[in-house]
């Protein structure tokens, strides 16, 4: 589905991505981990276009999306999770993912000589349906908890039909509590989005929880890839990031 391919970024002297070679093969929940510095979110804003890779492939279903515009890449199918809740503070839930959908629905109008106004409205519904939202529906975006705000910015990027799902610390900024519920969407709208979803996320016990597949970045390379019992056991892995933690983790298992 999505591969990098010997990609790289630097920026001055420091090598923010070098040379990555990853899979993410369709339908996969994939959680990328590393310490603060290791290059997740350049890795996530070369994906989408943000940053112009210095070398390097970027294939969905084959085609090469390096060097291709945000645009392009988000039409290509590959959606990311922004704060963008503040841009439409004023619209209701409803009305903000709706405004996304029409966004989006309108340009395949332009191509397809229609609008399919009906399709819209089932688009709209399912998304709040996937991010079980329909409670704050009517809710001004302005208003919206901290968690809510960050359902509707994953909102806005399903809004637009992805077939891969970028999330950047989804529960940053949680208590313990919120982050699980927002975990348990994540997964709700992974199964039911058929999405092939990447998150970035610190807290280990999520992680290990969620993710059906771990890469691990240090120091903008990529140092493990593999499931949780086999990224929790790999030496690397500890000495570079899981450390007094994973002993923890492996003492209370
Ligand atoms: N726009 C930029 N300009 C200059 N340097 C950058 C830029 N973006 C990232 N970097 C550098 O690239 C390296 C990787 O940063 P990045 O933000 O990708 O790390 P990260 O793994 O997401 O860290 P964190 O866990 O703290 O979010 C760091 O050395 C950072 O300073
Ligand atoms: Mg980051």
């Amino acid at each position: 589905m999505l591969r990098l391919e010997n990609l790289r970024k630097s920026f001055g002297g420091v090598a923010a991505t070098n040379d990555v070679t990853l899979d993410f093969p369709a339908g996969s929940l994939t959680a990328v981990i590393g310490p603060n510095g290791a290059g997740k979110t350049t890795l996530f804003n070369l994906i989408t276009g943000r940053f112009r890779p210095d070398g390097g492939r970027i294939l969905l279903e084959g085609t090469d999306l390096a060097g291709r515009s945000p645009g392009a890449i988000v039409r290509a199918g590959i959606g990311r999770a922004f704060q963008v809740a503040s841009l439409f503070p004023t619209l209701t839930v409803r009305a903000a993912i709706a405004a996304a959908v029409q966004a989006h629905e309108g340009r395949a109008m332009r191509l397809r000589g229609r609008f399919p106004e009906a399709a819209g409205h089932a688009r709209t519904d399912r998304v709040i349906d996937m991010l079980r939202l329909g409670r704050a529906a009517d809710v001004i975006s302005a208003n919206l908890s901290h968690g809510d705000q960050k359902l509707l910015d994953i909102g806005l990027a399903l809004a637009l039909e992805p077939k891969v799902l970028l999330l950047d610390e989804p529960t940053a900024g949680m208590g313990p509590e919120e982050r699980w519920q927002m975990m348990e969407t994540v997964q709700l709208l992974w199964r039911e989005g058929g999405l092939t979803l990447v998150f970035i996320e610190h807290d280990m016990d999520i992680v290990f929880k969620v993710a059906q597949t771990i890469r691990v970045l240090s120091y903008g390379a990529v140092l493990a890839e593999g499931d949780a019992a086999a990224i929790r056991a790999n030496p690397a892995v500890i000495e570079a990031y899981l450390g007094k933690s994973a002993e923890r983790h492996g003492a209370a298992a």
